[in-house]
Formats: structure tokens, sequence, C-alpha cells
């Protein structure tokens, strides 16, 4: 029987409790793995009819962490950021997700001056995800119709989190909704 949303929302749960650690993390990520291989549950949240937009699908009343459906339309690419306090895992459902990843270099990690180096790029493809720690930072770039389920330590509307301009060595808070 194929892993069901509602299993998927328990064990990530019970992970937490376990081990709210890096270790419950990478259970959530490979159990995001394993929801990915249910066809009707990727269907009705990013499949072709799903309705275009973020939207929460999941709220954990214990360690409040969310689920958000990603039914994206166009192609877009974001600045690297981090998540603040939270952490974040990714799993594609459509398409693919072009990711890097940068290491912060001035020993600093605030907003203002900045310096970060680029540290590798690879592709989240269908049935992928990825883990980002908190702390780390991330960019994304993805084309038209690339859908993902994205899991996040906390609702990101309510943390405070950097973007970075590498060509201005510049860390700025993020004031706009929707940067992944
Ligand atoms: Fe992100």
């Amino acid at each position: 029987m194929a892993y069901s949303f509602e299993q998927f929302c328990k064990d990530a749960n019970a992970a937490l409790k376990a081990d709210p650690g890096r270790g419950g993390k990478e259970t959530i990520r490979r159990n995001l793995e394993a929801l990915l291989k249910n066809d009707e549950f990727v269907r009705s949240a990013c499949g072709p009819d799903a309705e275009y937009g973020t939207h929460q699908i999941y709220r954990d009343p214990d360690f409040d962490f969310v689920v958000l459906a990603h039914v994206n339309k166009d192609a877009r690419k974001s600045p690297p950021h981090d998540h603040g306090s939270s952490w974040a895992i990714y799993g594609q459902a459509t398409e693919y997700t072009e990711m890097s990843e940068y290491r912060r270099v001035d020993g600093s990690s605030g907003a203002g001056d900045a310096a970060i180096e680029h540290d590798k790029t690879y592709r989240l493809t269908p049935g992928v995800a990825g883990l980002y720690d908190v702390g780390a930072i991330h960019s994304i770039d993805y084309p038209a119709n690339a859908r993902f389920v994205r899991v996040t330590g906390t609702d990101l509307e309510t943390v405070e989190r950097l973007k970075f301009d590498m060509t201005r060595g510049k860390a700025e808070i993020i004031q706009s909704i929707g940067v992944n």
C-alpha cells in the first residue's frame, strides 16, 4: 500500500519526538521521498489540476512544523538565502530544482557585510528530497511547472531570514513572502 500523507505527518511528529536533531530531520527527508512515490498524493497535491500557488497542507500541533505544496507555474531563480532559525526539506514532485549550497566565510551571521562561497550545485529530480538544516544557505532555480513539497521547521513567515547578494557582498533581511 502506498505511504499515505496522514502517516507521513504522524511519522514526522514521532521522528522529532525521538530525535529533534539532525537524525529526526533526516528521517523526515527519507519519509518524504517515500511519500513522493504515492502517485495519488502527488497528483492531488502537485498534479496538473492542483491550483497554482503555495498551499499549507499540514501544520503540526506539537512541533509547529508545516508541510507546503508549491504548485509553481513559472520558472524562478532565487537568491542565496537561509531559513533563519528554521530548517527546510525540499522534495521534488515534478520537473526539477537546481539546488546550490553556499557557506558563509566572513565569520559573522547577521545582516550587513557578508561573504559567502559557492559549495556545490546539484539537481533534485522527482522523488528526491534534500535537507537544509538551520543556518544552511542555498538557492533554487527551477523551470516552469516544477512543483515540490516542502517541510519547514516552523512557519517561515514568522522567522527572520537572510538573503545574500554576492556581488555587493551584503546580507539583507527578507521582507517579502515567497523567497522559498
Ligand atoms: Fe529555501
